[in-house]
């Protein structure tokens, strides 16, 4: 019995296939390589001494999917693949909503018809409407970190990428109500950095990155002069911006522990994957120049539009049902991100003139 994970060569599915691997589990990946690289399955096999079934393909061929599950018995299945730049999804909508949307619907299908009615699905917290506004009766009150946000909060989309994710978490709800023989786990994710210890895997972005963490190793690396920090004057700890950073092996961790959960028949369960701690952005980078020894530069600049100012997890539900809890420090995050930079001594390809 084999997990089939889409989007597995990318930056959350190849460690978490690591974590798969390590519970003995035969993995099958699917994965267009469109935002990630083959080596990627190189370096998985060399940490886990372990063999991982690799398909390089297109999650909206419904054919291919078939053929995937002719060939493995496929018992359940972990849905990372997707498209997830918010900038780039206001600007090609119709490209973000064929492939997050069209992949999604083949794979339902193709499960639908091998019986397979096991799924996880990678959501974000970027679905939630009460993160997104700060009210403006709140600026400049003083400190104000807002509320830690649970699975239960409004739920609203402002950009593509976001729509995607909560036109599939309805679909989901759709097909689990028509049929509660589908045990279906959405994951919502908050801010996810940090590497494996190994150094071997981390988050590869192609061009100029949109993340701060991504953002800081290229300032480490001397590929940037400087950091823009987006505004400090939100009404949090040192007037920056606040996230739930979250070290991605215990994101990893949490989605054995949904696949675990699944096993004694779980219907259709939604959990926030944070550490329920808010880190401000400042806080990210004094934290960073701690473990790295390297300087970070940054300028204070306008707030990034559609920014809010502070966003973290209520994880408790997730600690309760999934027994699943948050382990790694913010150290351990820069210091694993660091470690991966450094060893990678990742390829570079944006423009300094749009720095
Ligand atoms: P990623 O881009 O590193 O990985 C996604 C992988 O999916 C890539 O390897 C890409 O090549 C592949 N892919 C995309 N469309 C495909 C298709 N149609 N067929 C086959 N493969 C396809 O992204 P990630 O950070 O690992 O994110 C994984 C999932 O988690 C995504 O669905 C993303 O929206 C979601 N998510 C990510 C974050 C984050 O901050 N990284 C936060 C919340 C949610
Ligand atoms: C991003 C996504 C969001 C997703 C979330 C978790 C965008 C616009 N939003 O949001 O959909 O759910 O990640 O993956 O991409 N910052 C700087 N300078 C930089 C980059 C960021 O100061 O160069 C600040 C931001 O203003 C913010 C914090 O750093 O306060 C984190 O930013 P980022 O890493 O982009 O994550 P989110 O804004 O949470």
């Amino acid at each position: 019995m084999a997990i089939l994970v889409t989007g597995g060569t990318g930056y959350i599915g190849s460690h978490t296939v690591i974590r798969l691997l390590e519970k003995e589990q035969e993995i099958v990946i699917i994965d267009n390589l469109f935002n990630s690289k083959l080596s990627v399955i190189e370096s998985i096999e060399k940490i886990t001494q372990k063999k991982v079934n690799f398909y390089c393909g297109d999650v909206c061929n419904r054919q291919m999917i078939r053929d995937i599950f002719m060939r493995h018995n496929i018992k359940s299945v972990v849905h990372f693949a997707g498209l997830k730049a918010v900038g780039e999804s206001v600007e090609k909508p119709l490209i973000y909503y064929h492939n997050n949307i069209m992949s999604t619907l083949s794979l339902l299908a193709v499960m639908d018809e091998y019986h397979c009615k096991r799924l996880v699905f990678s959501s974000s917290a970027t679905v939630y409407q009460d993160a997104k506004t700060v009210l403006p009766e709140q600026i400049g009150t003083g400190i104000i970190e807002g509320k830690a946000i649970s699975e239960d909060f409004p739920l609203n989309a402002t950009n593509p990428y976001g729509m995607t994710k909560l036109m599939i978490e309805q679909v989901l709800r759709d097909i689990y109500m028509s049929d509660n023989q589908w045990d279906i786990v959405i994951l919502r994710y908050f801010n996810p950095i940090g590497a494996h210890e190994s150094g071997l895997i981390g988050e590869d972005p192609n061009g100029i990155p949109n993340n701060l963490m991504p953002y800081i190793l290229e300032v480490a690396k001397k590929k940037r002069p400087y950091l823009n920090i987006f505004g400090n004057d939100y009404p949090t700890k040192d007037g920056t911006g606040v996230r739930d950073y979250i070290h991605v092996m215990d994101l990893a961790d949490g989605h054995v522990k949904a696949l675990e959960h699944m096993e004694s028949r779980c219907g259709l369960k939604t959990y926030n994957l944070g550490t329920g701690k808010g880190y401000s952005v400042l806080e990210l980078v004094n934290t960073f120049k701690k473990v790295s020894g390297v300087d970070i530069p940054y300028r204070i600049t306008g707030r990034r539009l559609g920014d809010i100012a502070s966003c973290y997890a209520n994880p408790s539900k997730a600690e309760k049902e999934l027994r699943w809890k948050a382990n790694y420090s913010l150290e351990d995050m820069c210091r694993s991100a660091w470690k991966w930079a450094t060893v990678k001594n990742l390829s570079f390809n944006g423009d300094e003139e749009n720095v």
